[in-house]
């Protein structure tokens, strides 16, 4: 599957969203190496803090499927925003320990198209090596 097939499939999911606080709405597709794709949209809730981001639905679902990080090929995140929508925070942690490193990540809100990867967006990383002790 092509780059804009993807960032495609993520425009798909954006008409999913659940946004009807922020009526921002964010799609995503997650690739595996197998072909399947999943898709995420933003999900959001009255308790704001429950809202889920778009892209930690499609990752989430990959890995609810028995997907695992060397299963990913790429993943497009999208949104009807004025400008692209660069994952937050707490997405960028999520995808440093579920994504590839270098895997390509796929942003667009269908005017402007920016390629990266978790090590660009999201360097010195507090990972699973931290975490361990013994
Ligand atoms: N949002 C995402 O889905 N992904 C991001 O990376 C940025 C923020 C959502 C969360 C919330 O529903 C809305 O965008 C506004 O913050």
């Amino acid at each position: 599957m092509k780059q804009q097939e993807l960032i495609n499939q993520a425009f798909k999911a954006m008409n999913h969203a659940y946004a009807i606080y922020s009526n921002y709405h964010v799609g995503s597709c997650i690739l595996l190496k197998d072909g399947t794709t999943f898709l995420g949209a933003n999900i959001e809730n009255a308790s704001f803090g429950a809202t889920n981001c778009a892209e930690r639905s499609a990752i989430y679902a990959a890995y609810s499927n028995g997907y695992r990080k060397d299963d990913i090929e790429a993943i497009a995140i999208v949104s009807d925003g004025f400008r692209i929508a660069a994952p937050c925070g707490i997405c960028r942690q999520v995808l440093s320990e579920l994504l590839p490193q270098n895997a390509p990540i796929y942003l667009s809100n269908g005017k402007e198209e920016v390629v990266t990867t978790i090590a660009e967006l999201l360097p010195m990383q507090f990972n699973v090596e931290d975490v361990k002790h013994d």
